[in-house]
């Protein structure tokens, strides 16, 4: 399973980069936004950050909600770097819009997928990359890790090769379910990355070494 940092925090992803185990980066407007990014000069430059820092896909959003809107957005995405993946919302005219970048050779990541159905339709019209946002559905009283087992089975029973891309990961055992579950790639959090580290064995094992090596 890759791992995907989703963050537009710099700082985030070279710690994530050092650590030499991040396969790219997602974005969206939101965390885009966190970030004080402002202006479409300043949102390309930082895109072009990103992509400086990583040596995988770097997901980065239309912001448009119309066919060609989103056709013209992608294009010039796609300028930017060409580690730029063009994620594009689940509407009709993003599953149009995905059919088109599709045709023309441009990676696409079908984002705000909440029902095996849109991951159906994302397959279909040759989506790199589908994001199922499993915490919001958690969210909302609904079973995330499911969906994405769902998910997982239909694409393999159909051969589809777009890419399970478990979004919306809020804690650890999130994402280990995820890699049960066989999804291709897991976005998440820095804390969620590091926190694979953590277990109270290791600190008081190493601890304990570290004090007897003094008596070696
Ligand atoms: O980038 C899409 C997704 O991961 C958003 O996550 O935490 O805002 O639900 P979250």
């Amino acid at each position: 399973m890759k791992f995907f940092i989703d963050t537009a925090n710099l700082d985030e992803i070279r710690e994530a980069e050092a650590l030499g185990v991040l396969d790219g980066v997602t974005t969206n407007p939101s965390l885009m936004a966190k970030e004080g990014i402002k202006g479409k000069d300043n949102v390309f430059k930082h895109y072009k950050a990103i992509c400086d820092i990583v040596h995988g896909d770097v997901s980065a959003e239309v912001i448009s909600t119309d066919f060609a809107g989103m056709v013209r957005e992608g294009e010039e995405l796609v300028m930017i770097d060409p580690k730029i993946v063009v994620k594009v919302p689940m509407i009709k005219d993003g599953v149009k819009a995905i059919r088109y970048f599709t045709d023309h050779g441009i990676k696409t990541n079908c984002t705000l997928v909440f029902s095996a159905g849109q991951a159906i339709l994302a397959a279909k019209a040759g989506a790199t990359y589908v994001s199922p946002f499993l915490g919001r559905i958690d969210d909302v009283g609904g079973d995330g890790l499911a969906l994405i087992e769902q998910i997982v089975h239909i694409y393999r029973t159909h051969g589809y090769a777009t890419e399970v891309l478990a979004a919306s990961i809020r804690h650890v055992p999130h994402l280990i379910k995820c890699a049960e579950l066989g999804a291709d790639v897991a976005t998440c959090p820095l804390s969620v990355i590091m926190g694979l580290l953590k277990h109270p064995l290791t600190d008081s094992g190493l601890e304990k070494f570290l004090a007897d090596a003094k008596k070696m």
